[in-house]
C-alpha cells in the first residue's frame, strides 16, 4: 500500500517517511525543494533500505499531481508541504495564503478525481490562538490566530473538514502538532532551517556548534515557574509514529477527526537550555531579551484523545530530544 507524502523532504515529513517504511508501507514523495533538500530523501532510503520515489513538483500544480497520482496510485495522502515561518508570514501574508491554500485545494481536488479518501494534515497548536486555556484539548476554542501562517492552518482545517462533510469517501485527520524537536537517532536526518532559525531548538544547536554566538531568551517575566516561556516539546520520531497511528485510523474511518500530538508536559526555555547542556556537554551562552511579539506564556497539550482513540502516546524524554538534536547538528554542522 503506497502513501503519498507532500513536502517529505522537510523535517517532519522525512521522519514520517521512515516511520511509515518501518511499519511496512510504501512511500512516494512530492516536494519542490523550496525549503528542503533531496538529500534528506536519499538518506531516508539509505536508513530504511527502501526506495521512495521522489517527484519534484509544486503541489498546487494539478496537472503534475494527476500524473503522480496515476503512477503512484496512493491509498492515502499526508500533506506536509507548506510555508511555516511565523515572522515571514506577517511580512508576506499573500504569499503564505496563496501557497498554503492553493497546494491544499489542488491536492484535495485531485484526490477526489482519483477517489482517494484518507487525508492526514499537518496542523498546529497555533490554531488555538490566544483564547484557549492550557492544557489545550481538541475541544478548546480555535481561531484568533496571531499571524497569517496560523490562519492558513486554521483555514485548511475548515477546507479539509468541509470537503469530508460533502464527500462520504473522505477521511480527514487533522494533527495539531505542538513543538517538534529532536532528530532520527542515527544522526543522518534532522531539522535543517534555512537562514537564522526562528525556533528554539535549532537555535540552541547552532549556538552549540558555533554557527551563532549566543541564544536570545525572549523574556523572563512570564507567569511561569522560572519566568521563561513554556512549551510542549515532542520528539519528532514520536510525532512520526503518531502519523502512522493516524493513518491506520484514517484507513478504517470516514469523516473528520482532530488530534493533539504533544507530550502533555510543559518545559521552559531555560529548562530546555539546561537539558541540552547536560546532553551535549556544551555550554550555551544566553542573554535575556524582551518578549517576542505574539508569544504566549505557556502552551501544552492534553493528549489523552490520541492515546484513547489512536493508541498512541509520546514516549521519548526531553533528554533524548536534546541528545538526538545534538547528534544531528554535530554530524551535519551545515545541514544537508
Ligand atoms: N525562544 C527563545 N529564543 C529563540 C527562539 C524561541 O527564547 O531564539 C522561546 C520562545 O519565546 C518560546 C519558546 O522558545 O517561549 C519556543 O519558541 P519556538 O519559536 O521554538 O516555538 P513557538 O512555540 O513560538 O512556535 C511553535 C511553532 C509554530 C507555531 C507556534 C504556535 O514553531 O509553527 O508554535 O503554536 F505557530
Amino acid at each position: 500500500m503506497t502513501i503519498l507524502l507532500t513536502g517529505a523532504a522537510g523535517y517532519i515529513g522525512s521522519h514520517t517517511a521512515i516511520a511509515l517504511a518501518e511499519a511496512g508501507y510504501d512511500v512516494a514523495i512530492v516536494d519542490d525543494f523550496s525549503n528542503s533538500s533531496p538529500e534528506a530523501v536519499r538518506r531516508c532510503e539509505e536508513l530504511t533500505g527502501k526506495k521512495m520515489p521522489l517527484y519534484e513538483a509544486d503541489v498546487s500544480d494539478k496537472e503534475a499531481l494527476r500524473k503522480i497520482f496515476a503512477e503512484v496510485k496512493p491509498a492515502a495522502v499526508m500533506h506536509f508541504a507548506g510555508f511555516k515561518a511565523v515572522g515571514e508570514s506577517v511580512a508576506k501574508p499573500l504569499m503564505y495564503y496563496r501557497n498554503n491554500l492553493d497546494t491544499t485545494l489542488s491536492l484535495l481536488e485531485v484526490m477526489a478525481e482519483f477517489g482517494v479518501g484518507p487525508f492526514i494534515f499537518s496542523s498546529s497548536a497555533t490554531v488555538y490562538g490566544a483564547k484557549a486555556k492550557v492544557p489545550y484539548t481538541e475541544e478548546s476554542e480555535t481561531g484568533g490566530c496571531t499571524n497569517p501562517y496560523g490562519w492558513t492552518k486554521f483555514m485548511i482545517e475548515q477546507i479539509a473538514s468541509g470537503a469530508a462533510k460533502a464527500d462520504s469517501n473522505m477521511s480527514v485527520v487533522l494533527l495539531r502538532y505542538f513543538n517538534p524537536v529532536g532528530a532520527h537517532p542515527s544522526g543522518r536526518i534532522g531539522e535543517n532551517p534555512s537562514g537564522i532559525p526562528n525556533n528554539l531548538m535549532p537555535y540552541i544547536t547552532q549556538v552549540a556548534v558555533g554557527r551563532l554566538p549566543h541564544l536570545n531568551v525572549f523574556g523572563n517575566d512570564y507567569d511561569t515557574p522560572d519566568g521563561t516561556g513554556v512549551r510542549d516539546y515532542i520528539h519528532v520520531v514520536d510525532l512520526a509514529e503518531g502519523h502512522v497511528a493516524a493513518l491506520k485510523y484514517a484507513l478504517g474511518h470516514k469523516g473528520t477527526e482532530v488530534f493533539n500530538l504533544g507530550t502533555g508536559h510543559g518545559v521552559s526555555v531555560l529548562e530546555l537550555v539546561h537539558a541540552f547542556e547536560r546532553a551535549s556537554g556544551v555550554k550555551i551562552p544566553y542573554e535575556i531579551t524582551p518578549r517576542r511579539p505574539g508569544d504566549l506564556a505557556s502552551v501544552y497539550a492534553d493528549c489523552s484523545k490520541a492515546e484513547r482513540v489512536l493508541g498512541w502516546k509520546a514516549a521519548r524524554t526531553v533528554d533524548e530530544m536534546c541528545a538526538d538534536s545534538w547528534r544531528w547538528q554535530k554530524n551535519n554542522p551545515q545541514g544537508y
